[in-house]
């Protein structure tokens, strides 16, 4: 009876939900952060176009500059989220937000 039952598909969460589930909260649906004291990431000279590892290391580890009164969270806050993840959310930021074409600068 193949066929009979449909398979049942957990649909991987793509990096835009990631993004929404994790990240938008601080950073809003474009970037621009919600509140003062989350920086703008936005445009082609942003802090998204640093060097790939440098920016998913700073990801990865959080990032709090004394300046800011918010800091950015290891891992978005989320632990449960893996590097590959990260680099997927990264990815779809730099698309985007970063007013550039390509995804590797
Ligand atoms: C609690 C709020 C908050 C959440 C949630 C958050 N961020 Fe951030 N993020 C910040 C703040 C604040 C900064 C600025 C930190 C600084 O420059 O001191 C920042 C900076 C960044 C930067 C720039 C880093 C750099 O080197 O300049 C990136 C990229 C980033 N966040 C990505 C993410 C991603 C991806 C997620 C979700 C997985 C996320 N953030 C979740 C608050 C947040």
């Amino acid at each position: 009876m193949a066929g009979l039952w449909p398979s049942i598909v957990m649909a991987e969460p793509t990096a835009k939900d990631l993004y929404y589930q994790n990240c938008s909260l601080c950073h809003d649906e474009d970037g621009a952060g919600v509140m003062p004291g989350i920086p703008d990431l936005g445009g082609a000279d942003g802090p998204l176009w640093k060097p790939n590892k440098q920016l998913l290391g700073a990801v990865i580890n959080g990032v709090d500059r004394t300046d800011l009164p918010i800091a950015m969270p290891v891992r978005g806050g989320n632990v449960e989220l893996s590097d590959s993840q990260l680099q997927l959310i990264i990815n779809y930021m730099r698309r985007e937000f970063g007013g550039k074409k390509e995804i590797y600068p």
